[in-house]
């Protein structure tokens, strides 16, 4: 008997369309091998859940979703999701944008990033089919997300993650004690040496793009948008996009809205990859096909040769009818420290990419500057502090003396 997967009914292959039933040990589908996509009977659920039950609910975390989440219960811990969405009107006025711009500043959550959604789904679900080791690959946010919410329900973790990950995610890993296996390699080889051990150890994997229950916590913050903006749909949404998961998440969770009829319409999405690393919107500009690429850029959250979740991704972008862009990682560097002056908000590089995306999407005249605009901000700017300092400058170097203020400020 396999153990229930919450309200999920089956789960649905991205590439040919079967439906599997819920099993244990079931991450992408028999038939073909692609990624799957837990569905779930929304009319049933249109009967028992509603909008106003959904309003009225105390819970400020991402659990206010639970009927429609995987897993039968909440993970215990600290709160995931609800995260604060930041007006950005002086960044909306440089671009001339009639509405103010929306930053979703999911740096807020307990490990800094909004890999803590995915990761809080994961677990619970590990945790229900009695799993007590867990393990993942990750560029750092996954792990880190991983090892900060197994810490409170006592479950293990196993994660691989280049050796080049930044420090701040490694601590992060090290402090919330997980067994960390650094590898002298790339994200992808990290990836694969984690399957092989799902393979030959039979350990619960968390793997993003590869688990379908890490798609079921980003929805979440579909749904927080679509509340938050008292069910005003976003025209646009921009994601910074390493795998696809995130932005296929994103799209899933309107989707989901708008067949229970919560919302009535769907927003475009605005996928955003670094210059170097940009399989997905390749792939969405042209024949929908995902070739690898180097996955070189400095902002190491969206550093994917392969992506994972490419198929699903593609399809979220052009189901949308949304596009793709590319920025380079000086504009990266440069919006870390945008993002922070314009708005407040700090963002690792990933994230600020989001803004860097949008600017360019604009250059490109792709975006009708009468659009109500939110943009992603996945993680915060402390996890990354060398890539920040690139930017910033340092600090100016004086004697701790007091002569030296008058020289410094002959006028006050
Ligand atoms: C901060 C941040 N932004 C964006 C992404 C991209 O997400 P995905 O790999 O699902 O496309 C990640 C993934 O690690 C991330 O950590
Ligand atoms: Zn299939």
């Amino acid at each position: 008997m396999s153990v229930r997967a919450g309200a999920a009914v089956g789960l649905r292959c991205v590439a040919c369309g079967r439906l599997t039933p819920v099993a244990d040990d079931l991450y992408v589908c028999p038939g073909c091998n692609a990624n799957v996509l837990v569905e779930y009977d929304l009319d049933a659920l249109k009967k028992s859940w509603s909008r106003e039950s959904l309003t009225k609910s105390g819970d400020r975390t991402l659990w206010r979703y639970l009927p429609i989440l995987p897993v039968s219960a909440r993970l215990e811990g600290p709160p995931v999701g609800w995260t604060p969405l930041v007006a950005a009107p002086r960044l909306s006025r440089e671009l001339g944008l009639s509405q103010p711009l929306l930053l979703k500043d999911d740096g807020r959550n307990p490990s800094a990033s909004f890999k803590c959604r995915a990761s809080s789904v994961a677990l619970k679900r590990a945790q229900e089919l009695g799993r007590t080791l867990v393990t993942g690959a990750s560029t750092g946010n996954a792990a880190s997300a991983t090892a900060v919410l197994a810490a409170a329900p006592g479950i293990r973790t196993r994660i691989f993650v280049p050796k080049t990950a930044p420090r701040a995610k490694i601590a992060q890993l090290l402090t919330f004690g997980a067994e960390v296996l650094a590898v002298d390699g790339t994200y992808d080889q990290a990836f694969d040496l984690c399957l092989e051990a799902t393979r030959r150890f039979g350990w619960y994997n968390r793997n993003t793009g590869f688990n379908p229950y890490t798609r079921e916590g980003k929805k979440t913050v579909s749904f927080e948008l679509c509340e938050q903006l008292d069910w005003q749909v976003p025209d646009l949404v921009v994601v910074p996009v390493g795998d696809g998961n995130i932005l296929s998440g994103v799209w899933k969770g309107f989707v989901e809205f708008q067949r229970l009829g919560f919302i009535d319409r769907l927003p475009k999405l605005l996928a955003v990859q670094a210059e170097g690393s940009a399989a997905i919107v390749k792939a969405a500009a042209g024949d929908g096909v995902i070739r690898p690429v180097s996955g070189d850029t400095v902002a190491d959250s969206i550093s994917v040769s392969l992506p994972r979740d490419g198929d699903a991704a593609v399809k979220a972008i052009r189901e949308s009818g949304g596009f793709g862009v590319t920025v380079s990682d000086t504009a990266i560097l440069a919006a870390i420290g945008e993002v922070a002056r314009g708005a407040g908000v700090f963002a690792e590089p990933a994230a600020a990419a989001s803004w860097a995306g949008l600017k360019e999407a604009v250059r490109l005249g792709l975006v009708d500057p009468a659009w109500r605009i939110v943009a992603l901000i996945t993680g915060n700017g402390l996890k990354d502090v060398a890539s920040a300092m690139k930017t910033a400058g340092e600090p100016r170097l004086i004697p701790p003396d007091a002569g030296v203020l008058d020289t410094l400020f002959p006028e006050g």
